[in-house]
């Protein structure tokens, strides 16, 4: 009895010691290496050490990292209160009929050969994430991991995507995740302009249905599509935008995952963004 009661415990210490640490890395992922600058003033005390010093101490033993994919969203509950925004105007060229919904694009697209992507792709990737959302996130195209499983950002930028979401306390299934073009472009190249241009109506819908208070673009192809401008990122990223094709939608560019993976030395001015986008939606900012 006594030797079974310590086994649980022991377990379970063991769990929390292993969350922690997941918790712990993510927020390294992100290049903060000290605990206060990302939790609220009271735990910062309480912990007032380094990332490094917990993840080291915590892991007697290195284990294999298993990288789960995120869940499968099916019908998400709308965590975040939904402020309207005033109704839409599409261009006609989008062929956007009123009152449709995501299964209807859905359908639309089909099995899509509007571009010559379709003849190397494996499936395609619509987007996925709460219907409702009021932060959407958009990148550029799926790569092999998206690709093969149908499924937006699930690959190693994918995963950072994930802790980039969790670090401003949302989950991933709170939000929506597009890509500006749904076919993978062979070897992970740019999508080129006609790719883009056949392909991104469709992302126009989806912003059109889903009415997300804020977009939050990443990288250059997604945020130059969105914006119908030129100008790059590094310019653009952390400053509001006004989404043009929608009254009252905004668009915070900000870094593609990938990239911040490249460059890690970025990672803290896309936490910036983040920080910033957290604050809008909760009303504490104005865009
Ligand atoms: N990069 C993107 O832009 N989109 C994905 O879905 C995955 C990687």
């Amino acid at each position: 009895m006594t030797t079974r009661v310590i086994m649980d415990t022991r377990e379970e210490l063991r769990e929390l010691i292993q969350h922690a640490k997941e918790h712990l890395l993510y927020f390294r992922d992100l290049g903060l290496t000290n605990i206060g600058e990302a939790t609220p003033p009271a735990m910062a005390e309480a912990l007032p050490v380094r990332v490094e010093q917990v993840a080291a101490a915590s892991a007697p033993e290195p284990e294999p990292v298993v990288v789960q994919p995120p869940p499968i969203i099916h019908q998400p509950e709308i965590t975040m209160k939904k402020t309207p925004v005033p109704p839409i105007a599409l261009f006609e060229t989008e062929s956007a009929t009123a009152n449709e919904t995501l299964e209807d694009i859905r359908r639309d697209l089909g099995d899509c050969q509007r571009c010559k992507l379709w003849s190397t792709r494996t499936n395609i990737v619509f987007g996925e994430g709460n219907p409702n959302a009021e932060l959407m996130f958009v990148g550029e195209a799926p790569g092999a991991d998206e690709d093969a499983s149908g499924r937006p950002f699930v690959g190693r930028a994918g995963q950072l995507l994930t802790k980039m979401i969790e670090a401003i306390e949302l989950k991933r299934e709170d939000v929506y995740i597009a890509n500006s073009v749904k076919s993978r472009p062979p070897g992970n190249r740019n999508p080129e302009p006609d790719e883009s241009r056949a392909c991104i109506p469709f992302l126009f819908r989806q912003i059109a249905v889903i009415r997300p208070r804020l977009i939050v673009t990443l990288g250059n192809p997604a945020t130059q599509g969105l914006l119908e401008t030129k100008t790059g990122i590094t310019l653009l990223r952390g400053k509001f935008q006004d989404y043009p094709r929608i009254p009252g939608i905004k668009v915070l560019p900000t870094f593609h995952p990938a990239y911040l993976l490249r460059s890690p030395d970025k990672k803290r001015e896309a936490w910036e963004d983040l920080k910033k986008a957290r604050a809008f939606l909760r009303g504490e900012i104005e865009a």
